[in-house]
């Protein structure tokens, strides 16, 4: 689980929400896909509306283009990101994220390798509505402020709890890896942040960073399939 802090700004934030307060919201059983329907009780703001889809595109922009996101996920294909609002009581058991999802109005589809959300109310806005992932080290719960997003493998199982007060708001989105293998792509990670951790210390001298930009490039050119 890669938490990233500073995906959007305050003021991004606010014009996702002032947008999303004025456009329609449909069933979000609408588009889960076999078992996840059951289970899912929540609204999402109506894909076909072009006010959605353009904040859709702004919101894959922002993300197709953040460092973290890149290093983490190294993705080569964003779906368009979905807005989804959880009302008082509404909740969405645990499921798994479909494998192969077809990108609206397009031939193309794409495998989900990780699934992320991003927050658009902070944290003291409701209560509930944990985001909880099953992992190898049990569950995991998570709640970030506004702006702050979660990665996380579309292997897993995770679900989301009900809303008791409030309302969440939140958008979602998956991303298809040009490393399908979860383990090298976190070890992909892991070395592209030494790096970075180093590059910023200034204290490694020119010729060693070369040398390790040399191994992380040719170990993405070894496992990457694009
Ligand atoms: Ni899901």
């Amino acid at each position: 689980m890669i938490i990233i802090d500073d995906l959007l700004t305050k003021s991004d934030v606010a014009q996702f929400r002032q947008q999303l307060s004025s456009v329609p919201f449909v069933d979000g059983k609408n588009t889960a896909m076999g078992m996840a329907a059951g289970v899912k009780n929540n609204g999402q703001a109506d894909a076909q509306d072009s006010r959605v889809q353009q904040l859709a595109n702004l919101l894959l922009s922002k993300l197709g283009n953040h460092p973290k996101v890149i290093s983490a996920a190294l993705p080569q294909r964003i779906f368009p990101p979905c807005f989804n609002r959880y009302s008082e009581s509404q909740t969405y058991g645990y499921h798994v994220d479909a494998a192969i999802m077809r990108i609206p109005n397009t031939p193309d589809v794409l495998r989900s390798d990780m699934s992320m959300t991003i927050f658009l109310t902070d944290k003291d806005e409701y209560e509930g509505g944990e985001l909880v992932i099953q992992t190898g080290f049990g569950e995991q719960k998570v709640k970030c402020d506004a702006g702050s997003a979660i990665l996380y493998p579309s292997s897993s199982l995770h679900k989301v709890t009900p809303v008791t007060k409030g309302e969440r708001i939140a958008a979602i989105t998956w991303l298809q890896s040009m490393v399908s293998d979860q383990q090298m792509r976190e070890t992909l990670f892991q070395l592209d942040q030494s790096i970075q951790s180093l590059v910023n210390a200034g204290t490694a001298e020119r010729e060693q960073l070369d040398g390790l930009h040399h191994v992380y490039h040719n170990l993405v050119r070894k496992f990457s399939q694009v």
